[in-house]
């Protein structure tokens, strides 16, 4: 990757921590505040605070304009993890102990509500004339993301959940914050409602393609790459895009042996037996293929955008996506 690019991108993250840092401005209590800084300085990819950035830079805006914006999105996204990592029973994030791990589920529950307050706090210090409209669209996609969370949960003990449910699901779950920041984007920069819609469109569509990259990296990543738990999908039942696609093109015996994995206890062995089968029925491949495709659909959609410095910042950021093992 181009080298000035990737160190825009490093003080683009910087600049979202630091503000993020300087939005929650309290200390006590220690274990409401500790826990939100802890999950604030963890790193992550940043990828929907650089996506509002950049959108916003490549219509023309400076940056400064959008960083309350980008500290608000990446702190709703940060509490949507804290949640979630108790709902999946998952014991690492970001290379280190989860909130409910690390302290217990009630820090960890309200450690979450503190982030998703403070993100409205970070949403209020936003250009006062694009306040009202901003906080319709992020209230709505807020909304969605829990709507998606209820949904990944139900089909967990659902048997039958099809490919169109499933789309739909993550759409709520991740497309929409990933909409949401292109979206926010646009409409700091004043973009026209064309941009706005297709900078919406094309966020909505990069966060469902996402997920289901999300879904097979559970299964073929390393814990150490990916700093979260491998195969836990697996083990809490859900239906992501690979279980999906082998439930549909496996034969009668591969969909035997995989009941037979996911009956007794789950561990790392079981969930390597679970790739091999996986593998054999075409699922991973699939995965792989689709994913590549949307991914150069996606880089296309971006021509929209005037043809400067911030576009091809947005395109790698796509490419990052693609490249990426955690
Ligand atoms: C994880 O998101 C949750 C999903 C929507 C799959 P990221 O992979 O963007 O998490 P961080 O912020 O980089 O840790
Ligand atoms: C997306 O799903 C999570 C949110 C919308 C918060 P996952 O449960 O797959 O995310 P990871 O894999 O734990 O990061
Ligand atoms: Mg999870
Ligand atoms: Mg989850
Ligand atoms: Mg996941």
């Amino acid at each position: 990757m181009d080298n000035l690019l990737e160190e825009k991108l490093k003080h683009l993250r910087q600049l979202t921590e630091e503000q993020m840092l300087a939005i929650i401005d309290k200390s006590f209590p220690c274990y409401l505040y500790d826990p939100m800084r802890y999950v604030v300085t963890a790193g992550g990819k940043k990828l929907r605070p650089l996506l509002l950035l950049m959108v916003c830079e490549a219509l023309g805006e400076s940056i400064s304009h959008a960083l309350p914006a980008a500290a608000a999105i990446e702190m709703v996204h940060d509490f949507s993890l804290v949640h979630d990592d108790i709902m999946d029973h998952d014991d690492l994030r970001r290379g280190r102990l989860t909130v409910h791990k690390k302290w217990d589920e009630s820090v960890a529950i309200l450690a979450g509500d503190g982030l998703l307050v403070y993100a409205f706090r970070a949403l209020s210090r936003c250009p006062p004339q694009v306040v009202p409209r901003l906080l319709d669209m992020f209230s709505s996609s807020i909304i969605a993301v829990c709507e998606g969370q209820s949904l990944d949960k139900t089909f967990e003990q659902q048997d039958q959940v099809s490919l169109q449910e499933y789309k739909e699901m993550i759409l709520l779950k991740t497309g929409k914050l990933f909409g949401l920041s292109c979206e926010m984007g646009a409409v700091l920069a004043n973009g026209n409602q064309d941009q706005v819609d297709a900078m919406r469109s094309f966020g909505e569509h990069l966060g469902t393609v996402f997920q289901i990259q999300d879904d097979l990296l559970d299964l073929t990543a390393t814990e150490m790459n990916l700093g979260k738990d491998v195969g836990s999908d697996i083990k809490e039942g859900k239906k992501t895009w690979p279980v999906l696609h082998f439930i549909q093109h496996a034969r009668p015996d591969q969909l035997q042996a995989f009941e037979r994995l996911t009956n007794g206890h789950v561990g790392p062995d079981q969930i390597l037996e679970i790739v091999e089968l996986f593998s054999k029925a075409g699922s991973i491949q699939a995965a792989e293929q689709s994913l590549r495709q949307e991914l150069e659909t996606l880089r296309n959609a971006l021509q929209i955008l005037p043809d400067n410095q911030a576009s091809a910042a947005l395109r790698q950021i796509v490419a990052l996506i693609e490249k990426r093992d955690r």
